[in-house]
């Protein structure tokens, strides 16, 4: 049965088909390029031996698998997704693995995990809502960092759709939804700066039309 999309032009909420082959989809499209990006954006992130991450909108658990590369005995990850297929997944490859759990959970709607964290990472998941919708999502980071950790937003960066080579906005427009368009429009430190969150660093990454923002929750 076809599931109901609780916003019919989100990218973000996946068919089961899509969300099933998520990783191999990424890397066929990508000729093999999104590891080596991953990588080198989760090495720029500068994750501590001891830090306790929560990634929301995880996904099949690939980035916190890189992530828990930096991680020591002490260091946690929590990875929090709707989606049961990508829950299955996530369980699945940290079956063996006490230091990453998961919590299917919505994070368009206020929810409460119980712990803060030191990095709330959060990858190619904020474009794909809209945009007071994604208030409500930076409102739940807020709440989940503890004073002075980091929200390490992986998404795209903002650019002009009309200055980008047609090639390039015809793939974009094939493949994104209307939400990502406004969302690459958006002077994004201006959005950050209601939720008391600054902007300390950003790395760009394929082309430019990625970034990494880090951004530091007040202390
Ligand atoms: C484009 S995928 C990105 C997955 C992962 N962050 C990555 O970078 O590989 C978007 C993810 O957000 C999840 N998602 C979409 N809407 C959500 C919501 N309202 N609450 C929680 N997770 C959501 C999807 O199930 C999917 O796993």
């Amino acid at each position: 049965m076809k599931q109901k999309k609780l916003y019919p032009e989100s990218g973000v909420e996946l068919t089961r088909f899509i969300a099933r082959n998520y990783d191999f989809l990424l890397n066929t499209l990508s000729v093999g390029k999104y590891g080596k990006f991953l990588n080198k954006a989760i090495a720029d992130l500068g994750i501590k031996p001891t830090d306790f991450i929560i990634d929301l909108g995880c996904g099949t658990g690939r980035n916190a698998a890189v992530m828990l590369n930096y991680l020591g005995e002490t260091g946690k990850i929590t990875g929090v997704d709707l989606s049961p297929i990508m829950q299955q997944q996530f369980e699945k490859r940290f079956e063996h693995e006490n230091r990453v759990t998961f919590r299917q959970q919505r994070i368009d709607i206020p929810f409460e995990l119980g712990e803060k964290a030191d990095i709330v990472f959060v990858s190619f998941v904020i474009h794909g809502f809209p945009h007071d919708v994604r208030n409500v999502i930076l409102e739940n980071v807020k709440n989940h960092l503890k004073p002075g950790g980091i929200f390490a937003m992986l998404d795209f960066a903002e650019f002009d759709m009309q200055a980008m080579p047609a090639l390039h906005r015809w793939i974009f427009k094939a493949v994104e939804c209307p939400y990502a368009f406004d969302f690459v429009a958006k002077d994004w430190k201006k959005v950050l700066e209601p939720f008391s969150l600054e902007v300390v660093s950003e790395q760009h990454y394929l082309l430019r039309y990625v970034r990494l923002l880090e951004v530091k929750a007040g202390q």
